[in-house]
């Protein structure tokens, strides 16, 4: 009976390192340095041949990761809208929307935003969800060896700068969430706060205040609870009661 159980919990362990390893660490922060001895890895040219007509098959990479989508052909297949992804490393487009596009550096990623990478984690999670994960693309992202280059370190760590900057904008958001603002050529613009302002739902409602976040042009309006409104980096609104709910702001 113990052995039963032990055996069990080991092949339990085994479950979980390996969904672990290919559905959720995408992109482990330190770099691969063993070579890959299990996975399969592609040429370009191997890659381009499955394309729905020199093979049955359509695969597709996105930063240098492998799908099979042949069972989404009718977005994928020969002729249809998102074919320009097939056979080949397009990465560049699933941001861009650049469908036409078919110049050779379509997944030169660097050139996109911090914040865009986190866009094409999204889609690598859907596509490790819904379609069958192949194998690597010998190339930008990885070496013959399937290890990672220099390239996709840049990638990395530009990816983590953008994940510690949406964390921080979320605590933020959550802490100062948007107030709620209207504009009326009579009576100027009012602003104000509610349960729900900024799409932060809470069991406070907050007072209007100015606040100038760095990097940011200029300041803009967050609701801020009674107990935190003595902080240096909040501005009140001039005019206004300093813990009313509701604000119409003075006019030049
Ligand atoms: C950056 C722009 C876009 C990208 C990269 C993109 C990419 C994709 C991809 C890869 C799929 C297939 C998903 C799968 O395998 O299940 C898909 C499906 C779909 N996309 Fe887009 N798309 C974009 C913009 C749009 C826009 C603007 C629309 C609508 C006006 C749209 C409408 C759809 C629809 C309706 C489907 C599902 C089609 C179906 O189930 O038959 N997409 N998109």
């Amino acid at each position: 009976m113990f052995l039963k159980i032990l055996s069990i919990l080991v092949a339990l362990s085994g479950l979980f390192m390996y969904y672990n390893n290919y559905t959720f660490n995408f992109f482990p922060s330190t770099k691969v340095t063993q070579k890959s001895t299990t996975e399969k890895l592609y040429t370009e040219n191997e890659l381009s041949k499955y394309n729905g007509v020199d093979s049955d098959f359509l695969y597709l990479s996105l930063l240098g990761r492998i799908f099979d989508v042949t069972k989404g052909s009718k977005h994928y297949g020969p002729g249809s809208n998102y074919n320009i992804f097939i056979g080949r490393d397009a990465s560049k487009s699933f941001i861009t929307g650049e469908f036409s596009d078919t110049s050779k550096t379509l997944d030169d990623v660097l050139e996109l935003a911090p914040n865009d990478l986190i866009g094409l984690e999204n889609w690598i999670k859907m596509y490790d969800e819904q379609y069958i994960y192949k194998g690597k693309l010998i190339g930008r992202f990885y070496d013959a060896d399937g290890m990672e280059t220099d390239y996709m370190m840049r990638v990395k760590e530009k990816l983590e700068d953008a994940q510690r900057e949406k964390l921080l904008k979320e605590k933020l958001n959550t802490q100062y969430p948007p107030c709620n603002a209207e504009w009326d050529a009579n009576t100027g613009s009012r602003v104000w706060c509610t349960k729900r302002s900024g799409g932060v739902d809470r069991d406070w409602e907050g007072v209007p205040r100015m606040i100038h976040e760095p990097g940011a042009s200029e300041p803009h309006c967050v609701c801020v609870r009674e107990d935190l409104i003595n902080s240096a980096k909040l501005k009140e609104y001039e005019g206004c009661d300093p813990i009313a709910p509701s604000c119409v702001v003075k006019r030049d």
